[in-house]
């Protein structure tokens, strides 16, 4: 009775199939209920990182899943990209998965709830469905930890990225940029993909700001200089946010001082 009611909550919210790709490929498809069955499930609480409540969940192990899906050599990949129904595509580094617990969750536990959240920062409820990606530590609040890009929801689609990716290529010689990259990777490229040698990219979007102060500034609250920035700003409770968006800043300068030298 209760297996029939979550699968009736399912396809009433979600007719689709969820798709594995692996570099761009498509590997595997697999219709959402079918996928859930063959795995264990639980209920799980976690800190919500858009409604910043408590909320308990009906989830299935990542792990579990990327494994019975890829095989053990989904460990060796550099990242997973995401697509949401919506056209999002978040990134999320492996060694986040390797070094915490993450769960997609597919109801909420009591099955009534409509699988939906309020996200306050964009001040609007969102559908969850199909999947939505958490994250679960005994000890920690991740949802303080771990950025709010890498907990996507309405995943339809996964992608197994391996280091042979542009973006990692861009990756600069000079340390004094490296952490620059890191950070990008972290807090940007969810939103700005960055493609190898994609000036053209980087000119239009990025670098509209004409020295590094401005987009300092920008980055560290894009509303200040645009009230209708959907941009989010760094997160305020990180505690050395400017050093962050100075490091971002300059990584992004020194890309553009090394297309243009290449492109000459
Ligand atoms: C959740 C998606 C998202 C993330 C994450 C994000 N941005 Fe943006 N960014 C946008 C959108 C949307 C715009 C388009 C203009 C706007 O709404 O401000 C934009 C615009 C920009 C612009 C152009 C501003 C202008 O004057 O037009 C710059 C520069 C920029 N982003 C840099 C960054 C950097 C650096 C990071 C990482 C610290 C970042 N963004 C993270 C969504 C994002």
């Amino acid at each position: 009775m209760k297996i029939a009611l979550v699968f009736f909550l399912l396809s009433s919210t979600f007719a689709g199939e969820i798709s594995f790709y692996k570099e761009s490929v498509l590997f595997k498809k697999n219709d959402l209920e079918s996928l859930i069955q063959k795995f264990e499930t639980r209920d799980l609480s976690i800190n919500d990182p858009f409604q910043s409540t408590r909320l308990t969940f009906k989830v299935i192990k990542v792990k579990q899943l990327f494994h019975a899906i890829y095989g053990r050599e989904w460990k060796n990949f550099n990242r997973i990209r995401f697509t949401c129904a919506d056209g999002f595509q978040p990134e999320v580094p492996i060694s986040f998965f390797l070094k915490y617990d993450s769960f997609l969750a597919y109801s909420y536990s009591t099955t009534k709830k409509p699988f939906r959240i309020f996200n306050r920062s964009e001040n609007k409820s969102a559908s969850l469905a199909p999947l939505y990606l958490i994250w679960a530590s005994p000890k920690k609040n991740l949802s303080q930890l771990i950025p709010p890009s890498y907990w996507p929801y309405q995943i339809v689609a996964f992608d197994l990225i391996s280091f042979k990716d542009p973006f990692l290529q861009l990756k600069p010689q000079n340390q004094n940029f490296t952490k620059g990259h890191e950070l990008y990777q972290k807090y940007c490229l969810s939103c700005h993909q960055l493609k190898k040698n994609s000036l053209e990219i980087l000119n239009s979007k990025l670098l509209v700001k004409e020295n590094q102060n401005k987009l300092i500034s920008y980055i560290l609250n894009p509303r200040l200089s645009k009230p209708e920035s959907e941009m989010p700003m760094l997160p305020l409770d990180a505690k050395d946010r400017k050093e962050m968006a100075q490091d971002i800043a300059s990584f992004l300068f020194y890309l553009k001082e090394d297309l243009v030298k290449k492109s000459k």
